[in-house]
């Protein structure tokens, strides 16, 4: 494929002869006399890599000669495609003059005419991002068929092909799998845990930095759940506070046991019409960090979780910034918006919005193997805590990483950079043709951001990330299961998630439109045929009731306990974490108080035999009255 490049030129003669010159040379070329028309182009043809562009420029194609100069120019290219590189093309001679420089990839001269050099400097960047030096490496290294003295056993499917019993195991898997999945004893692939600078690894996730807007990036093989461990384990010693959403993922709450924290909870928002719990409203958000600082918490570290699994996604800028303001370092877990780096529609990533550090499941909805996520880094003090992070990542990491998963994270990454304007792009049309499809038949509705949010977010800049399509089922005539039992027994159609009266789908940049279409013909028919259960509408609003913490999570965590009924624990200390499905939000975790509501509240969701995690019939562990005696004797008790 020809790699493609934009030509924004007022001047006639030079546009001309740029596009024949960059044409002649192989290279596809577009072109217009003003920067209206250039974003335009930009906007629709994702396959732009490079924007060559004058210093001097029309704004319009109705702007009276040269109306808008300098890098502000640079800045309304990055702000509809930041991954395009950025040529000036310019008659200016003094680089003095030149503002802007760190944003754009390249200068030249016009006057020099010197079109095999330019021709040699874009391809050159644009190669340079089109590697994906590990895979590629893996791909040398498997296609050499070397003698394999040394793990994994399966001695690239040297063990199963043959036998009576497996050989299908092979066969299934094929043998490129079992050929690329080797030891870290292959020199040429490098160590993971141990790159050396110049090696494959090294590039890749260099290249994965200069992708994500982070100053270092890290592959981790084990998912972002270990991802949040290591970062939180980094970032707290022991006593050490953390604020984090209540309904952050279930790895920050184990990372905090893990680092001996103390975590400092930020309730999230409710939405009682669709029963969803949302982001963190700013008053509630700041007035938290407040009073744990003035009550003299040392509190380090805030991690959010954005976009939510709803596609809500906080005004980041904001947030980041008063975190800052109070010392705090900022974690976002981008486990569902590792592309937000890629579309101006999710503009900014958190790396962009000020994010210290950011952690994305990248196979969840990027290219990449099941497992494959990333650390990304912009902290400042990094550098004084770089050997402690690579102790930590060493300490949850495999001595035997997946290379198949490495690889799939550095392809991932180069899909990103060179296409993944145009998935999104399409992903997104798909979706908005799904709404406006479904918005078409009797029973169904697609919710937009302000139906999302409850009242308490109205003003807090929330956005809804469009991939994410969220249908109001109230009016279906069927009930949240009977219409998720339907979808998948009669149609093959798995939701991705529901509540009492919605269902979400989430769209992916492998999303068809086969796809979309074969779901709105469910819904179509599903429509007609209207059921006849309703929707089963809880009995008790959504709310989450929690109670204070006595003891750190950890301390808690590593005491025997005991089970007891929940009946006969009101005042008593809970010795491990108790989750109801659905929300899936910890209503206890190791160290918390359990009061008379909570015990109600855990008991009316028992007996309408809602999933609970850590309550078996009705007991859950809680600490022994010794336990607690020889935590306090300790004087490990928490000052509220
Ligand atoms: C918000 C959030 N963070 C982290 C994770 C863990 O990600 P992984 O499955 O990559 O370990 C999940 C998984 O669902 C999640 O929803």
């Amino acid at each position: 494929m020809n790699y493609k490049v934009l030509v924004i030129e007022v001047n006639e003669e030079f546009r001309t002869e740029a596009r024949r010159e960059l044409l002649r040379r192989g290279l596809a070329v577009r072109d217009c006399d003003n920067l209206e028309e250039g974003m335009a182009a930009l906007r629709e043809d994702g396959d732009i890599q490079v924007v060559l562009v004058n210093w001097r420029s029309r704004k319009s194609k109705t702007s009276q000669g040269t109306d808008i100069e300098g890098e502000v120019i640079f800045h309304e290219i990055l702000k509809v495609r930041f991954e395009v590189n950025v040529f000036l093309f310019t008659k200016e001679k003094d680089p003095r003059k030149i503002g802007g420089k760190g944003l754009i990839t390249g200068y030249f001269y016009k006057d020099d005419r010197d079109y095999d050099d330019m021709y040699r400097k874009i391809t050159a960047v644009v190669k340079e991002k089109q590697q994906a030096p590990f895979f590629e490496e893996l791909v040398r290294y498997a296609s050499k068929s070397n003698d394999s003295w040394h793990t994994p056993g399966h001695s690239s499917g040297d063990s199963v092909k043959h036998s009576p019993w497996v050989s299908d195991y092979y066969e299934f898997f094929g043998h490129n799998m079992f050929a690329s999945d080797i030891s870290v004893s292959v020199p040429a692939l490098d160590s993971l845990l141990d790159p050396k600078p110049e090696g494959v690894i090294s590039k890749a996730q260099e290249l994965a930095a200069r992708a994500f807007r982070s100053k270092r990036t890290y592959f981790v093989t084990n998912g972002t759940s270990t991802s949040n461990k290591i970062l939180l384990q980094t970032l707290l010693k022991p006593g050490e506070a953390i604020l984090l959403d209540r309904n952050c993922h279930k790895s920050v709450h184990y990372g905090i046991i893990a680092a001996g924290a103390e975590p400092v909870y930020l309730i999230p928002s409710v939405n009682n019409e669709y029963g969803i719990f949302g982001p963190i409203p700013k008053k509630r958000l700041y007035a938290t960090m407040d009073r744990a600082l003035d009550a003299g918490k040392k509190l380090k570290a805030m991690i959010l979780t954005n976009c939510t699994y709803d596609g809500l996604i906080y005004d980041l800028e904001e947030i980041i910034a008063e975190a800052h303001k109070r010392g705090l370092k900022v974690i976002i877990d981008e486990a569902w918006f590792g592309y937000a780096n890629f579309h101006p529609a999710f503009y900014p990533c958190a790396m962009a919005a000020g994010a210290d550090y950011a952690t994305q499941s990248t196979h969840k909805t990027m290219s990449a193997f099941s497992q494959s996520s990333m650390i990304h880094v912009n902290d400042p003090d990094f550098e004084s805590i770089e050997d402690f992070f690579m102790e930590n990542y060493m300490l949850y990491s495999s001595t035997s990483p997946g290379y198949p998963m490495i690889a799939s994270l550095d392809v991932a990454r180069k899909q990103m950079v060179m296409e993944g304007y145009r998935l999104l792009s399409n992903a997104l049309q798909l979706a908005e043709d799904l709404r406006e499809a479904v918005n078409s038949l009797d029973g169904f509705r697609t919710l937009e951001a302000e139906d999302l949010i409850s009242e308490e977010l109205k003003g807090d800049g929330i956005r809804l990330d469009r991939t994410k399509v969220t249908v109001d089922i109230t009016q279906s005539g069927y009930s949240n299961k009977k219409l998720e039992h339907l979808l998948l027994n009669e149609y093959g159609i798995q939701v991705e998630k529901t509540t009492f009266n919605t269902m979400t789908f989430l769209i992916t940049i492998g999303t068809t439109r086969s796809k979309i279409n074969r779901l709105f013909l469910a819904l179509e028919a599903l429509s007609k045929r209207k059921g006849t259960s309703g929707v089963l509408r809880p009995a008790e609003p959504l709310q989450l009731v929690l109670s204070e913490m006595r003891y750190l999570p950890r301390h808690a965590f590593y005491c025997d306990g005991v089970f007891a009924p929940v009946q006969k624990c009101d005042g008593r200390i809970a010795a491990g974490m108790v989750v109801p499905y659905p929300p899936g939000i910890p209503i206890l975790v190791p160290g918390q108080i359990i009061t008379r509501e909570i015990i109600t509240y855990l008991s009316a969701l028992f007996e309408k035999g809602v999933e609970i995690h850590g309550m078996q019939d009705g007991f859950i562990n809680i600490l022994t009255p010794e336990e607690e005696a020889e935590l306090a004797r300790r004087g490990w008790a928490i000052s509220s």
